[in-house]
C-alpha cells in the first residue's frame, strides 16, 4: 500500500483530517500514472489548475484527449470531475468566482485565447447534463436551434434535414417524427436526454462532453444512451463522466481516476479496471472508498 493509500485509509479509520491532508499535498506531486498522453490528440490539456475563490478543486491536471477516443473520467463525489468537464468547453466562464490556469488546446488552437469565440465554442465542444435540460419549444425547435443561430442552415430544407439527421443519430427518430411540433419538455426522461443529444449534434460538434448523462434515467434508456456513445465515438469525440464503472467499462476506451482534485491514473479502460497501476484507483473500483 503507498504512504497515500494509508493515509487515506487512516485519514477514514480515525477522521485525522489535518494529517492525512497533509501527506495527501506532499504525495500530490507524484505525476499521474499510465497512458497519460496519446498519438492522435483531439486535446491536451497541461498543467491545469482550477479554483473556486481561493480553494483549489483542480491540481496540475495534464492529459490528452484522443480524435474519436471516448474517454471516463470516474472518482469519489467532489474530486472535480464536472470542475474539469466544463473547463473543457469554458463553461466555468459562467461561474464567477471559478478561475483556470494551465493550457488547454484543441486541434493545438488554445481554447482560453481572449479572442477566441466562446459561443462558438460551445458548439464545437458540446454538453450533455446529467439533468436533460430541454429548453421549453418543440421537439423540432430544440434541435433547430444552435444550427439557426450558427448560420448552418440556408433554407428551411436544409434546416427539417438537420433537424432530421441529429434526431437520427440520437437514436430518436422514429419516436418523435409524428410529434416534432410538440414540446420537448413532454417527452419522457430518457427520450429528453436523446433530444439534448440530438441538439449537441446538430451544430456538428468536435467533441462531445457528458456529465454523468444517464443518473436520472432507468436501465433501459441507459442501456439506449450507452449504444449510442458508441456510434457516436465514430464521428465525434466524447468526454464522460459517471459513477457507474460498468458504465464506463461498457462505453469508454480510456479511464480517468480522479482524487481530491488530482489525476492518478489514465490507462485503458479493461486495464483500470482489471489491473490498476496506482494504489488509489484499486481502492476505489473495489469499493473501497467513493
Ligand atoms: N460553483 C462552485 N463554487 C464553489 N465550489 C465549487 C463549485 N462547484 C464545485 N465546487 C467545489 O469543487 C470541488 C469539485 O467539485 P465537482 O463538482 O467538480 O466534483 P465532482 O467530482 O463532479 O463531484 P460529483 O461526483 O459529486 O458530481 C468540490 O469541493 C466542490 O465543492
Ligand atoms: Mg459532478
Amino acid at each position: 500500500m503507498t504512504q497515500l493509500a494509508s493515509a487515506d485509509k487512516k485519514k477514514r479509520a480515525t477522521k485525522a483530517k489535518p494529517a492525512a491532508m497533509k501527506s495527501l499535498e506532499v504525495e500530490g506531486h507524484e505525476p499521474t500514472v499510465g497512458k497519460v498522453f496519446t498519438e492522435n490528440p483531439k486535446m491536451t490539456m497541461r498543467n491545469v489548475n482550477v479554483y473556486y475563490d481561493d480553494k483549489q478543486a483542480i491540481h496540475d491536471v495534464s492529459i490528452d484527449i484522443a480524435k474519436n477516443e471516448v474517454i471516463a473520467m470516474i472518482g469519489p463525489s467532489g474530486c472535480g470531475k464536472s470542475t474539469f468537464l466544463r473547463s473543457l468547453n469554458r463553461m466555468n466562464d459562467t461561474v464567477d468566482i471559478c478561475r483556470v490556469e494551465g493550457e488547454i488546446c484543441m486541434d493545438g488552437e488554445n481554447l482560453y485565447a481572449p479572442k477566441l469565440d466562446v459561443v462558438e465554442l460551445r458548439a464545437r465542444v458540446g454538453m450533455v447534463f446529467q439533468k436533460p435540460n430541454p429548453f421549453p419549444k418543440s421537439i423540432y425547435e430544440n434541435v433547430a436551434y444552435g444550427p439557426k443561430i450558427h448560420g448552418l442552415a440556408d433554407t428551411r430544407v436544409d434546416l427539417d434535414e438537420i433537424v432530421e439527421n441529429s434526431l437520427r443519430k440520437a437514436s430518436l427518430w422514429e419516436e418523435v417524427k409524428e410529434r416534432l411540433h410538440q414540446a420537448g419538455t413532454g417527452l419522457s426522461g430518457g427520450q429528453q436526454q436523446r433530444l439534448c443529444i440530438a441538439r449537441a449534434i446538430a451544430v456538428s460538434p468536435e467533441v462531445i462532453l457528458m456529465d454523468e448523462p444517464c443518473s436520472a434515467l432507468d436501465p433501459i434508456a441507459t442501456a439506449k444512451i450507452e449504444e449510442l456513445i458508441e456510434e457516436l465515438s465514430e464521428n465525434f469525440t466524447i468526454a464522460i463522466v459517471t459513477h457507474s464503472m460498468q458504465q464506463a467499462a461498457r462505453v469508454s476506451h480510456r479511464t480517468a481516476y480522479f482524487h481530491l482534485g488530482r489525476l492518478i491514473e489514465v490507462n485503458p479502460t479493461e486495464q483500470v479496471f482489471t489491473m490498476p497501476q496506482h494504489q488509489l484507483t484499486e481502492a476505489y473500483i473495489t469499493g473501497r472508498f467513493g
